[in-house]
């Protein structure tokens, strides 16, 4: 089974990057050589993981990095997307772990020498427990504390950086975080959620400053997930319970960014869940990016309900995939193409897509028709946007690998290449040798 796209589609032009993504407490393992980070402390607080796994180990990607990026090569992808543990890399006194740091710089040098593009996120979600024991993304010098981070990492990587990323997916860091829960640190207060959500928006405008400065010729921006809100009906009621958790959810973060301005729902929160926002804190957050990040998985259906104005529709007869994620390619296109009609974007890479499918390896081999036909009809999709006038200028699978996947352990696989982890052996899926096809099926024009 193959992965095709019209020859003439720009998604297979040589232009177009396609590449892998990580994140560094899904995969690096070696806990023991950096400091804790709330994930660590979450891991160990009993019902929070599924499994009741942890990332100690992973896929013990510290010890293994030379043998990934061979696989990263043999996949023949332009770039690779990771994170950087901010605990690996900085003391508790934020000064320079050399030998943590030095772990990226060698992995970023290899990068380089095989010509394979570094998409570096400085935030993937791990933040150190000794920040959250002084309150964390509700406190207001974390951000500052991430600025530092920044300015510290983005001058001793110098040039090997093709991308910078702030940070990953504020939603999940301050609303499954510190709004519901599920997330580390699992604090469930709304007002905590939003307050977050602001203290990281402004850690990303102030590390955009610095990176601006340190490392003008990367690309630097942010990576946003979006879950595209659907009514349930055509009724005036549901239409607005979409439109409301639309804002919730997905403009809460792009907006401040883009327009240096909240969704107005803002103002119908009670007053003592709105955040504290001070003055020039919008000016610093809407800084100009060179690129958006798009995470796209799935999408949200919801109908009116009298109590938060909107609850989410189970789609029990729609397809799934094995974390339970409705498949329904068209929300990409559209929410590409909204987008586009709402914002001035700049250019767009998407980040991660990909699925999670109870894989199984038989005789060294895996066979992952269900994610192979999830990545065929997504990139179809961002083809469909594409053609659309939406300006995407490269694709990342999630994952380079399967891995800890945060609340659920390891028990649900998203890699396009097998992790079997009592082994450590790495096995390319169907999946990943179709993706590599594609890449390398690519025209050599513009
Ligand atoms: C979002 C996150 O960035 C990544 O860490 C996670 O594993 C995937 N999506 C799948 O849930």
């Amino acid at each position: 089974m193959k992965i095709s796209l019209p020859q003439d589609s720009r998604l297979m032009s040589e232009h177009f990057i396609y590449g892998v993504a990580t994140a560094s407490f899904q995969i690096e393992g070696s806990a023991a050589s950096r400091l804790p980070c709330i994930w660590d402390t979450f891991c160990a607080t009993p019902g929070k993981i599924r499994d009741g796994s942890n990332g100690d180990s992973a896929c013990e990607h510290i010890d293994r990095w030379q043998q990934d990026v061979e696989l990263i090569a043999a996949l023949g992808v332009d770039a690779y997307r990771l994170s950087v543990s901010w605990g690996r890399v900085l003391h508790r006194d934020g000064s320079i772990n050399i030998q943590g740091a030095q772990f990226y710089i060698d992995l970023l040098d290899e990068l380089k020498r095989r010509n394979i593009k570094a998409f570096v996120t400085l935030y993937h979600w791990d933040l150190p427990q000794h920040i959250e024991d002084k309150g964390g993304w509700l406190n207001r010098e974390t951000p500052y504390l991430f600025r530092d981070y920044a300015d510290k990492i983005s001058r001793l990587f110098g040039d090997r950086v093709y991308s910078y990323a702030t940070l990953n997916e504020p939603f999940c860091s301050s609303y499954l975080g510190y709004e519901t829960g599920i997330h580390a640190p699992g604090l469930a207060k709304k007002a905590y959620g939003r307050q977050a959500a602001h203290h990281l928006l402004l850690a990303h405008g102030l590390a955009m400053q610095v990176l601006q400065n340190n490392s003008p010729h990367s690309l630097n921006g942010i990576v946003l997930n979006f879950t595209p809100c659907y009514p349930q009906s055509a009724d005036d009621a549901d239409i607005t319970a979409a439109k409301v958790a639309d804002d919730y959810f997905n403009q809460w973060y792009i907006k401040p960014i883009l327009d240096g301005a909240y969704p107005v729902l803002l103002e119908t929160l009670d007053s003592q869940d709105r955040p504290v926002i001070l003055d020039g804190d919008m000016d610093i957050i809407a800084r100009p990016l060179d690129f958006l990040g798009v995470n796209f998985y799935t999408r949200a259906v919801y109908r009116h309900c009298p109590q938060q104005g909107f609850e989410q529709v189970p789609q029990s007869a729609a397809p799934k995939t094995d974390i339970g994620w409705e498949i329904y390619p068209q929300a990409f296109s559209e929410l590409l193409i909204k987008l586009n009609d709402t914002y001035e974007l700049p250019p767009i890479y998407i980040t991660e897509n990909g699925a999670a499918m109870a894989d199984k390896c038989v005789d060294g081999r895996v066979d992952d028709p269900d994610r192979l036909a999830y990545y065929q009809s997504h990139l179809n999709a961002v083809h469909t946007a594409v053609e659309q006038g939406v300006n995407v200028k490269g694709y990342f699978a999630w994952s380079l690998m399967d891995n800890f996947e945060w609340a659920e352990g390891y028990l649900k696989r998203f890699g396009i290449v097998y992790v079997d982890y009592p082994s450590q052996t790495r096995t390319i899926k169907a999946s990943g040798l179709a993706y590599r096809d594609l890449i390398c099926s690519r025209r050599a024009s513009s």
